[in-house]
């Protein structure tokens, strides 16, 4: 195979240099291509662009293939807890005993937040997106430690930043619920493991002892796992553009969250969710709103299906499809909005509409049924899904410091006006 592409401009041929991936996907290296030939590359949406080099998460979108650090998601899934999955990400490697007890006990060590952030989420008005509140949340913790704000300093130093915003998120998200409903903060328990602690903290109450359902903690985990990463989605670029500035990991989390929050990404998770009860509240057939759909009445898409890389199926769909299936059973769960949604999905299937433009169920499209059996409220959808997701963000932030990520500063093609003079009002049309 060819190491160089050719590139022909002007009556000259310009040699690109062809970098291949550890699993052959070949990219052209444009990197002097300003400066050797003038041009500039446009590629609005980045649907074509290799924004950086990465070892953390492997997709192929074609075959449905999603690996962490090498390892297949649906293994994952199956056999590991979400914070040996946060591990594996961030430092490359499952971790052993050894190191996964360290990390634990540093998970727990760590999860107290400052007392003064109850104040904040007293300030927030009544019926705050949550998204919303994370976001400025998470943010601010750089407030509370000063000394993450460079996140160029000792790797020590770094590593510290890691633990805190990992162990303090669930704490962070917990809170934020609890302030909603009115109840009283539960503190973090120690004993607990992370996935079960969030969920005491959410769903407990200081009045009685909390039993975590392992049915419950069981299908979190594995919707943790199926959202920790997805290589350099619109969230991950986010927190590779931010980070590259030199931010502190908290405000780049925290502008990933602002990424997320959109429904084109994971806030379609309560799209989703919305979509489907309109479906049942208006009464209409599945088939009449398949129709809005094909006919694009304005602002009406099929939420949950579409992936920008996945074109025949995506991987974590399958696999939360089933889960959906086993939890709704477990927990003696009817709930006919999955009905509605599976319907949907065998009329999708069969619509070339859909088929020829490759539509499938992505991720979000059962997992607020599972979170809506599992006693979440729809706007928490995506703070789920951020939970899940932290530990992707911070392993691409991580890597983009340790290499040295230069600042990333695109090019535009100017489309506007070319130079004219400045008019006095009175002359002005
Ligand atoms: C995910 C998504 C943003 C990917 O977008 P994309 O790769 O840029 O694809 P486009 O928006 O260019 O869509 C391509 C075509 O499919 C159509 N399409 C894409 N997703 C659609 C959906 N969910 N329902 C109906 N039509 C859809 C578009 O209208 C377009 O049709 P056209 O060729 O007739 O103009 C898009 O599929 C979407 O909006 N899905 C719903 C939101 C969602 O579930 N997001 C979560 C992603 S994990």
């Amino acid at each position: 195979m060819s190491n160089v592409a050719k590139l022909e401009y002007n009556g000259q041929v310009y040699e690109l240099p062809i970098i291949t991936g550890t699993e052959n996907e070949s990219s052209v290296d444009i990197r002097k291509l300003r400066d050797t030939t003038g041009l500039v590359t446009f590629d609005d949406g980045y649907k074509n662009t290799g924004s950086t080099k990465s070892k953390i998460t492997f997709i192929d979108g074609d075959k449905g293939i999603l690996r962490y650090r090498g390892y297949g998601i649906e293994e994952l899934a199956e056999k590991a807890e979400f914070m040996e999955v946060a591990y594996l990400l961030i430092y490359g490697k499952l971790p052993n005993e050894a190191e996964y007890t360290e990390w634990k006990k540093q998970m727990t060590r760590h999860s107290l937040v400052h007392e003064d952030v109850k104040k904040v989420f007293d300030a927030y008005p009544t019926g705050a997106h949550p998204m919303g509140q994370l976001m400025t949340m998470v943010g601010m913790m750089s407030s509370f430690y000063p000394n993450s704000q460079d996140p160029q300093k000792m790797e020590e130093d770094r590593n510290l930043t890691i633990i805190r915003v990992m162990s303090k998120m669930p704490n962070l998200c917990a809170m934020m619920y609890k302030k909603r409903i009115g109840h009283p903060v539960m503190y973090p328990t120690n004993e607990l493991r992370y996935v079960e602690d969030y969920l005491s903290m959410t769903f407990g109450n200081p009045c009685e002892k909390f039993t975590v359902d392992p049915v419950v903690a069981s299908a979190l985990n594995k919707l943790l796992i199926l959202h920790a990463d997805h290589e350099q989605n619109c969230s991950a670029s986010t927190v590779r553009m931010v980070g590259s500035a030199g931010t502190n990991l908290w405000a780049t989390i925290s502008a990933a969250i602002a990424a997320l929050w959109g429904p084109s990404h994971g806030g379609a998770n309560q799209e989703v969710l919305e979509m489907l009860q309109e479906i049942k509240d208006s009464g209409i057939t599945t088939k009449q709103y398949v129709e809005k759909v094909k006919n694009k009445e304005a602002g009406v898409r099929l939420m949950g299906f579409g992936h920008r890389v996945y074109k025949n199926f995506d991987p974590r769909a399958t696999i939360i499809k089933k889960s959906a299936d086993d939890v709704l059973k477990k927990l003696g769960v009817v709930d006919p909005l999955l009905d509605i949604a599976m319907e949907l999905e065998q009329m999708a299937l069969s619509d070339s509409y859909f088929v020829e433009r490759k539509l499938y169920p992505n991720v979000d499209f059962y997992s607020g049924i599972i979170y809506r059996a599992l006693g979440y409220p729809t706007d928490m959808f995506t703070v789920l899904f951020a939970l899940g997701r932290l530990p992707g963000w911070v392993a691409q932030w991580k890597e983009m410091v340790e290499e040295k990520q230069p600042i990333c500063r695109p090019r535009q093609i100017y489309m506007g006006e070319t130079p004219r003079a400045y008019q006095s009002i009175k002359d002005r049309k």
